[in-house]
């Protein structure tokens, strides 16, 4: 499969931003204002409460919802979790191991993993996040982490399971910064993500979906999208501005074919 037979996924991760009457405009005018085009898959994130009532405000729309993280366990006694099973007939996608759920919740490789394997088992499509710090970039640490992070979560997948996923490479000095990595680099990192995945599931990593995220915005996004082995962005603050995120949605157009 090519970059060019890849379908586009734009993102919006609104973490644990808007009130419900605020979440419920976003909705509408992203709607509104969002061009429904066949090659691009648009999904919001919403935080856990306003999944449910989104649902029935897209109805009819092909925007989808995703999670922002869910429970390791599958259900039982574990207050304040919400699980997979729980969200599975509203979502279509969830993130696990975004680097705040890592850096400032403690979720281990290992939590990440437990994570991405429920959200298999019932349906969703994980976006796993991946990404470096800035400390471990500048001591040159940058794939080593991130093929510590992949293989931790996806070494042991089956081809269907692997078929599922999305990975999201997300440097986390990017994060939320207004620095965005450059379009070389994290296509430098994208391309040895996929060849990492090719190794190991043949043509399944030439399928993948590779994600950017750390900053995007409607003007940086299109220098993202010429890159050859990224296929869309999830957007944390821009997501939160419509005409900021259909901008990005939009950019995906702009990018007239690109190679392998
Ligand atoms: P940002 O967030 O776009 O605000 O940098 C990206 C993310 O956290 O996924």
């Amino acid at each position: 499969m090519t970059a060019g037979e890849r379908r586009w996924l734009i993102a919006g991760n609104w973490k644990m931003h808007t009130t419900y009457e605020e979440a419920l405009e976003l909705a509408e005018a992203i709607q509104r204002r969002c061009p429904s085009l066949p090659n691009v898959e648009v999904i919001l994130i919403p935080p856990f409460p306003w999944i449910v009532p989104l649902v029935e405000r897209l109805r009819g729309s092909s925007i989808a919802l995703g999670g922002q993280t869910c429970s390791a366990y599958d259900q039982g006694a574990y207050t304040g979790e919400v699980s997979a099973r729980m969200i599975a007939p509203f979502c279509r996608y969830v993130i696990v191991g975004h680097s705040e759920r890592r850096r400032l919740f403690g979720e281990t490789d290992e939590v990440v993993a437990a994570k991405l394997r429920v959200a298999l088992r019932y349906g969703l499509r994980p976006i796993l996040c991946v990404g470096e710090s800035l400390e471990e970039r500048e001591a040159g640490a940058t794939l080593h982490v991130v093929e510590r992070q992949l293989r931790s979560a996806c070494e042991s997948l089956s081809l269907a399971e692997c078929e599922r996923v999305v990975i999201a490479y997300e440097p986390v000095w990017a994060i939320g910064t207004g620095k965005p990595a450059t379009p070389s680099d994290a296509q430098s990192v994208a391309e040895w993500i996929r060849r990492w995945f090719v190794l190991r599931f043949g043509d399944v990593g030439k399928e993948l979906r590779i994600l950017y995220g750390g900053s995007v915005t409607a003007e940086n996004a299109p220098g993202f999208f010429k890159a050859p082995d990224i296929d869309g962005a999830l957007v944390g603050g821009a997501s939160l501005d419509a005409t900021q995120f259909c901008g990005i949605v939009e950019a995906t157009q702009s990018v007239e074919a690109r190679s392998e």
